[in-house]
C-alpha cells in the first residue's frame, strides 16, 4: 500500500517534478497550489505526511496549520520554508512552529533525497515490510566503494535479520571498501553470513546510517516478542536489549534527539522495565555481565540496566520510576556532544581546570538538548541534570548536598561511576562493587539506602525475601523519589 503524502507548495513545476520522483519509491503524492485546496484535502483525505509550504495563500499556509493542529493532532506535518531568514520572525521560529504540531522544518532548496529520507523516520515497521520490494532468494554479491562515515556495524552474532532482509547489509574488506552481501528485499540467507563469520573470520556486518532507524524499530519489536517469553533467560534479554539500545544512542548522538525516536526509546524503557519487573534470573546477569565496549553508547545502556534494578528494590517503585531512571540513564550523557571532541570521552580525573569548566556544562546541556523534546518529562530532565551530584556535595554543576540531590539522580551519579570504575579498571560489576564498598569516600557520594539497594540488585531474589524481614526492609524508608 503506497503512502499518502499532500504537498502544498506554490511552486507547481517544482512540486510536479517532486511527485514524479516520490512515486518511484513507496507514496502516492498529491498536490495543491493554495490554502484552500490544502485544507479541504486534509478534511477529506487521510495522510502519511502533509508537506506544506505556510507561505501559500488564498487561505494563508498558518491557517491550514492551525486548523490541522486543531483537529488532526496525530498528523504528521513537514514546514517548507522559502528561506532560512524566515526562521527569525516571530510566526515560523521554530518555537512556534512545534507548537502548531510541526515535526520538522525544511528549508528550501532542499533536495530529494533529503525529503525522502526524512520521511523513512516516520515509517513505522509495518510500512517499512508493507513496502519493501521482495524477491525470492538472494542477489549476487557486489562491490560498493563508500565513505566508511556512511556505515555503521552490528557484530555478526548480533544480527536478527527478518525473512526478507530490509535493508543492505555489508562485509567490510578494506577502508571505504565493502561487499553487499544482502540486498534489501533478498530472503534472509543464513549460509552467506557464515561463509563470512566462518571462512573468512569476519566478526562485523554494515549497514548504511541512514538504514540504522528501521534497524533499531526491527531489534525492538524482536525484544518485545522475546521480553514476553517467560522461557528466555534475562542473558538473551539483555543481549537483545543492549544491541538496540547501543543503536539507539548512537542515532541520538548522531543525529539528535527527534520526536519519532524518542518515541522508540519509549519502546527500550518499557521493554527494559518488563525484564527488570519480572526476571527472576536477572541478579545473575548483572553479576556476571561483561560487555564493556568502552564506548557512549554501550555506556548509556549499561548504566540504565543498572539503574532500573536498583529503583526495582525500592518499597515505592513503579512502572513510571523504572521507566524515568531508564530513559534519563539513556539520555543522561547527550549533553556531551555539544562538548569539544576531545573532552567527550575524557573523564573529569584527567582534566585541566579550564577543560573542566565546560565539562562540568555537560548535565545542563543536556536539558537543554531534550528540553525541546515534548515527550522527554520534567522528572527525566531532572535526573539528567543531577547525574553528577554527590550525596556529600563534592558532585556538579551546583554541589547540591544530602536530601537536595533527588533519590533518582543519585542512583544515576552511582552507577555512572560504578559503570567507569568496572571500564577503567577492568573489574568485573561484583569486583567494582567491592571497590565502592571499601572506600569510605567513594562511599560517601551516595545516599546509603541507594547503595544497599545497589547491593542487593546482586543478590538472587530468593535469598533477600528469606532475611527481608531482619535486615533490608527495616532499614529502607519508606521515601518518595523526588
Ligand atoms: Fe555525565
Ligand atoms: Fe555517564
Amino acid at each position: 500500500m503506497p503512502l499518502d503524502i499532500l504537498i502544498a507548495d506554490e511552486d507547481e513545476a517544482w512540486a510536479k517534478k517532486l511527485k514524479v520522483y516520490m512515486e518511484e519509491g513507496p507514496y502516492k503524492v498529491s498536490l495543491a497550489h493554495n490554502g484552500k485546496e490544502a485544507q479541504l484535502q486534509v478534511y477529506n483525505n487521510k495522510y502519511f505526511a502533509v508537506i506544506l509550504n505556510p507561505s501559500i495563500k488564498n487561505h494563508s499556509g498558518q491557517q491550514v496549520l492551525t486548523y490541522i493542529s486543531k483537529n488532526m493532532e496525530a498528523q504528521t506535518v513537514i514546514v517548507l520554508l522559502e528561506d532560512e531568514s524566515l526562521l527569525k520572525t516571530k510566526e515560523l521560529s521554530e518555537e512556534a512552529l512545534h507548537k502548531k504540531g510541526v515535526n520538522d522544518i525544511l528549508v528550501k532548496p532542499i533536495l530529494n533525497q533529503e525529503l525522502t529520507t526524512l520521511l523513512e523516520s516516520y515509517q513505522s515497521l509495518s510500512d517499512v515490510v508493507s513496502n519493501l520490494k521482495k524477491r525470492k532468494g538472494v542477489s549476487d554479491e557486489q562491490e560498493v566503494k563508500e565513505a566508511d562515515n556512511k556505515f555503521t556495524k552490528v557484530h555478526i552474532d548480533k544480527f536478527y535479520p527478518s525473512q526478507a532482509v530490509l535493508f543492505d547489509v555489508f562485509v567490510k574488506i578494506n577502508d571505504n571498501r565493502y561487499v553487499k552481501i544482502l540486498h534489501s528485499g533478498d530472503t534472509f540467507s543464513q549460509e552467506r553470513i557464515n561463509k563470512y563469520k566462518k571462512e573468512k573470520n569476519i566478526d562485523h556486518l554494515y549497514f548504511k546510517q541512514k538504514d540504522r532507524r528501521k534497524y533499531i524499530q526491527y531489534t525492538n519489536f524482536l525484544a518485545k516478542k522475546l521480553i514476553d517469553n517467560k522461557k528466555v533467560s534475562a542473558a538473551s534479554k539483555v543481549n537483545l536489549l543492549s544491541t538496540v539500545s547501543e543503536k539507539y544512542v548512537e542515532e541520538l548522538f548522531q543525529n539528535g534527539v527527534k520526536t519519532k525516536v524518542v518515541d522508540q526509546a519509549k519502546e527500550i524503557t518499557s521493554n527494559l522495565y518488563k525484564v527488570v519487573e519480572d526476571q527472576k534470573d536477572l541478579y545473575q546477569t548483572l553479576r556476571d555481565f561483561q560487555e564493556l565496549d568502552p564506548s557512549q553508547f554501550t555506556h548509556s545502556f549499561v548504566t540504565s540496566l543498572y539503574t532500573s534494578a536498583i529503583v526495582k528494590q525500592f518499597p515505592w517503585q513503579s512502572k513510571m520510576t523504572i521507566e524515568t531512571i531508564a530513559m534519563a540513564s539513556m539520555f543522561h550523557d547527550i549533553g556531551k556532544t555539544k562538548l569539544p571532541k576531545k573532552l567527550m570521552d575524557a573523564r573529569p580525573e584527567d582534566l585541566t581546570p579550564e577543560e573542566l569548566e565546560t565539562y562540568y556544562k555537560h548535565p545542563e546541556l543536556g536539558v537543554e538538548i531534550v528540553g525541546k523534546n515534548k515527550l522527554i518529562n520534567n522528572s527525566v530532565k531532572q535526573v539528567i541534570l543531577q547525574h553528577h551530584e554527590c550525596y556529600n556535595g563534592t558532585g556538579f554543576p551546583h554541589q547540591l548536598k544530602g536530601q537536595q540531590v533527588s533519590t533518582l539522580g543519585n542512583i544515576l551519579c552511582l552507577v555512572d561511576d560504578f559503570v567507569h570504575i568496572m571500564i577503567k579498571t577492568k573489574k568485573t560489576p561484583t569486583e567494582a562493587l567491592r571497590f565502592i564498598l571499601t572506600s569510605q569516600e567513594q562511599v560517601s557520594r551516595y545516599n546509603s539506602v541507594i547503595v544497599e539497594n545497589f547491593i542487593k540488585v546482586f543478590v538472587d531474589p530468593g535469598t533477600i525475601q528469606s532475611d527481608e524481614n531482619t535486615r533490608v526492609t527495616s532499614k529502607t524508608p519508606k521515601k518518595k523519589a523526588s
